[in-house]
C-alpha cells in the first residue's frame, strides 16, 4: 500500500452556490485549523463539480460560475494554496475510472439505503424525469474521491457520515478481493453540537439558498444585519422584554452557542461574563431580543470582516486564482493517477504497464 503512515486529508464541496456560515462552522473552520496544525503530510481540497452535475446536468453554467465563488470562499477563510492543494474534480480522470470499478462493489440495494441520498432525493423530488442514475451513485464517486488521494482523514459536516461509511465499505471490499491496496478513511466532524448542524436564520434545519435563510461568507455587513434583525427566529412567546424567554429553538442563541466566547462578552456585552449568564437573564426575563441580536451581530462581524477583506483582495486578482486552481489540479492529477495505476495493478488490469504480459500470454497458449 502506498503512503503508509502518512496523514492525508481530502475534503470537497459542490460548487452549486456560495458557501455560507453553515459550511464555515461545519467544516471550513476546521480545515483551516488542520491545515495550520502542521500535523498533516498532505491536504487536498476539491471542488466537486462532477458531483454537482449529478443533479444539475441541465445547468452546467451554474456549476461553472460557482467554481470561482467557492475558490474565493476557500482563499478568504484562510485556505493557503501553499499548504493545501486546491483542485477541480472534473479534471481528474482517474476518479472516473475508480468510480467505474467501485460501482461493481456496491449493490443497488445498499445505495438506496444511504440516508443522505434518501434525504436528498426527498428534497429534490426528481418527479418529472426520474432519479438520475449518476445522482443515485454519487456516494460511489465520493469513495473514489477519497481513496484516490489515499485520504486518512475526511473533515466533513455531520450529514456526510453515511458517505464515509459507504466509502469504508468499498475500501474493505476492494482490499478483501484484490489485496491491501486502498487506505481506510476516517470522518472528522465538529465537536461542538451546534456547529455540526447550524440552522438557517429562520430556524429551519438547513441553510438553503432557495429558502433565503443563509448568511453567506461573502455577505456585506449590511446583509448580515438584515438577516439577523429582519429574519432571525427568536422566541415567539417573548413579547415584552420583561417576559421570561426560551432558549430552545431560539436561533440567536443557537448561533451564539456556535460562535460566541467569553472574550466577546468582555468586548461587546460586559454585563455578562459568559453565555450561560446571558442565557439565564434571558430565561428570567428582562433581556430584550434587540440586545441579543446586536451582540450576535458584533460577534459575527468580528469573524466575517477579515474574511470579507481577504475576499476583496483576491477578487482583484482572478489571474492568480486561476493559476492556484490549475497548479493544484495538476498536482492532484499526479496523485490520483498514481492511485489508479496501483488499483489497476491490484485488479490485474495493468496490461500495458510493461511488456511482461507477453510472456504470460505465450505461456498460457503453450500450455493449452
Ligand atoms: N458530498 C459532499 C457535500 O455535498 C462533497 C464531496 C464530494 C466530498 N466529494 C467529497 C466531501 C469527498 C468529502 C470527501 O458536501
Amino acid at each position: 500500500m502506498a503512503n503508509e503512515n502518512k496523514k492525508i486529508i481530502l475534503t470537497a464541496d459542490r460548487p452549486t452556490g456560495k458557501l455560507h456560515l453553515g459550511h464555515y462552522v461545519g467544516s471550513l473552520m476546521r480545515r483551516v485549523e488542520l491545515q495550520n496544525s502542521g500535523e498533516f503530510d498532505d491536504i487536498n481540497i476539491m471542488i466537486a463539480d462532477d458531483q454537482a452535475l449529478t443533479d444539475n446536468a441541465d445547468n452546467p453554467e451554474k456549476i461553472r460560475d460557482n467554481i470561482i465563488n467557492v475558490v474565493l470562499d476557500y482563499l478568504s477563510v484562510g485556505i493557503d494554496p501553499n499548504k493545501s492543494t486546491i483542485c477541480v474534480q472534473s479534471k481528474l480522470p482517474a476518479l472516473h475510472a475508480l468510480t467505474f470499478y467501485y460501482l461493481n462493489l456496491v449493490s443497488t440495494a445498499r445505495l438506496s439505503r444511504n440516508p443522505t441520498v434518501k434525504a436528498e432525493i426527498a428534497l429534490r423530488g426528481f418527479a418529472d424525469e426520474g432519479l438520475p442514475a449518476g445522482f443515485f451513485c454519487y456516494p460511489v464517486s465520493q469513495a473514489a474521491d477519497i481513496t484516490a488521494f489515499d485520504a486518512t482523514v475526511v473533515p466533513v459536516g455531520e450529514d456526510q457520515l453515511p458517505m464515509l461509511e459507504q466509502a469504508r465499505e468499498i475500501v474493505e471490499k476492494f482490499n478483501r478481493i484484490y489485496g491491501e491496496t486502498l487506505v481506510l478513511p476516517q470522518a472528522l466532524i465538529p465537536e461542538n453540537e451546534t456547529q455540526r448542524r447550524l440552522p438557517g436564520v429562520d430556524g429551519k434545519a438547513k441553510m438553503s439558498k432557495s429558502l433565503g435563510n443563509c448568511i453567506y461568507l461573502s455577505d456585506s455587513a449590511k446583509q448580515v444585519k438584515q438577516q439577523v434583525n429582519g429574519k432571525m427566529f427568536t422566541d415567539p412567546q417573548h413579547l415584552r422584554v420583561e417576559d421570561p424567554g426560551h432558549i430552545e429553538g431560539n436561533v440567536v442563541f443557537t448561533y451564539l452557542d456556535a460562535f460566541a466566547n467569553d472574550d466577546h462578552f468582555k468586548r461587546y456585552l460586559p454585563e455578562y461574563a459568559n453565555l450561560d449568564e446571558m442565557k439565564a437573564h434571558y430565561m428570567r426575563g428582562g433581556l430584550g431580543d434587540g440586545t441579543c441580536k446586536k451582540f450576535l451581530i458584533n460577534v459575527m462581524e468580528e469573524m466575517l470582516a477579515p474574511i470579507r477583506e481577504e475576499r476583496a483582495k483576491w477578487e482583484k486578482d482572478i489571474d492568480s486564482v486561476y493559476d492556484i486552481l490549475l497548479d493544484g489540479t495538476k498536482r492532484a492529477q499526479e496523485k490520483t493517477n498514481a492511485t489508479l495505476a496501483r488499483v489497476q495493478t491490484a485488479m490485474r488490469i495493468d496490461y500495458f504497464k510493461d511488456r511482461s504480459i507477453i510472456k504470460e500470454w505465450e505461456a498460457l497458449l503453450k500450455n493449452k
